[in-house]
């Protein structure tokens, strides 16, 4: 396993809408190990191809309700076919690290997906699993959480997010 670069908010490849995976290959089973092993590291809930910079379908996630780091999930081409109710709750982001904010997402979805083992699966979940599920499903089509704050809540991310990243890259120069 090795783990892979984060990309962060301003570079590119985050905007860009990734596409579908057609099969299970060995080299798709050997990026989801390394993407298990990315978040792992970096005490994630959840990532997706696009945040280690490919454009492909495929998102991985913690299994919350079996307890941290026990139960690694992932799928490919994910889709959100039925959604329910609103909740908010905090947020944040490995690609805007330190940037939290209130977002709004359904609080249930039916999702539908190729799951580890390349079998087609039809899911129900709900509470903050969904929530990660839906916050990843958003990278793959060039969304970020805080696309989804209102104007004046986003601008004043962005600027918080501009002087984190300032200070990221002193240390990284450093
Ligand atoms: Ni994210």
């Amino acid at each position: 396993m090795a783990v892979l670069q984060i990309r962060h908010m301003g570079n590119p490849v985050l905007r860009k809408k990734a596409k579908p995976v057609s099969e299970l290959t060995g080299e798709i089973d050997k990026l989801i190990e390394d993407m298990t092993e990315t978040m792992y590291i970096n005490q994630g809930l959840g990532l997706s191809a696009t945040q280690v910079g490919v454009l492909k379908r495929i998102i991985v996630y913690d299994n919350v309700e079996a307890g941290y780091g026990m139960d690694p999930q992932a799928l490919m081409n994910p889709e959100i076919v039925a959604a329910e109710g609103i909740v908010k709750d905090e947020e944040g982001c490995l690609s805007i690290p330190e940037i939290k904010d209130i977002v709004e997402r359904s609080e249930k979805i039916t999702l539908t997906g190729i799951d580890r083992s390349g079998k087609d699966v039809k899911i129900e979940i709900e509470g903050l699993l969904a929530r990660i599920i839906q916050h990843e499903i958003d990278h793959l089509d060039g969304i970020l959480f805080v696309d989804r704050l209102g104007a004046v809540k986003k601008n004043l991310a962005l600027s918080r997010w501009k002087k984190v990243k300032k200070e990221l890259e002193a240390e990284k120069s450093a």
